[in-house]
């Protein structure tokens, strides 16, 4: 039997869960798409430590885990924030000026396209695909509540409203 061989605190606490999720998946390399969803619904997103612990445990190289990891937009690879804010940028969106709220929000959170988490871990900004409400376009959720016809000026008031109230300045 296959053990976990990453011997770090991280991996030990969080092996439990892990290794109940590999399995469930009966440790199949053909499932390690739905085990890193999986993983990532447990713990947030998909911790390094995890990674390389999945590989171990599926005999596979880490660079394949680790190359399936980054290749989805879905997965993310570093802990998000505490209010995760996304902006479509799908169709709708992208024309009624989508990317403008993008850069303000990263401008004003000092955040880039592969830095997406402020650094005291309140906000993550990610861009995703069409979410379903055109109509509202430009559209920007936060965790799960949905704005519409959003400006990068109101984006960024959002943003200072709930920086404000965990009693912080973005
Ligand atoms: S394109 Fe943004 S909600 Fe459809």
């Amino acid at each position: 039997m296959t053990t976990l061989s990453c011997e770090t605190p991280e991996t030990q606490d969080h092996a439990p869960a892990l290794m109940k999720i590999l399995e469930r998946h009966e440790r199949r390399r053909d499932r390690l798409i739905p085990i890193l969803q999986e993983v990532q619904e447990e713990f947030g997103y998909l911790p390094e430590e995890q990674l390389k612990a999945i590989a171990a445990v599926l005999d596979l190289p880490a660079a394949h885990v680790f190359g399936v990891a980054t290749f989805y937009t879905h997965f993310a690879l570093e802990a998000r924030g505490k209010y995760v804010v996304k902006l479509c940028d799908g169709t709708a969106c992208h024309v009624k000026a989508s990317i403008p709220i993008l850069e303000a929000l990263q401008k004003r959170l000092g955040l880039s396209d592969r830095k997406k988490t402020s650094a005291d871990a309140l906000f993550t900004v990610e861009t995703v695909a069409c979410l379903g409400a055109c109509g509202l376009a430009p559209v920007m959720v936060i965790n799960e509540e949905v704005f519409g016809q959003m400006t990068p000026q109101r984006a960024v008031e959002l943003v200072d409203e709930l920086a404000r109230k965990e009693g912080g300045a973005p």
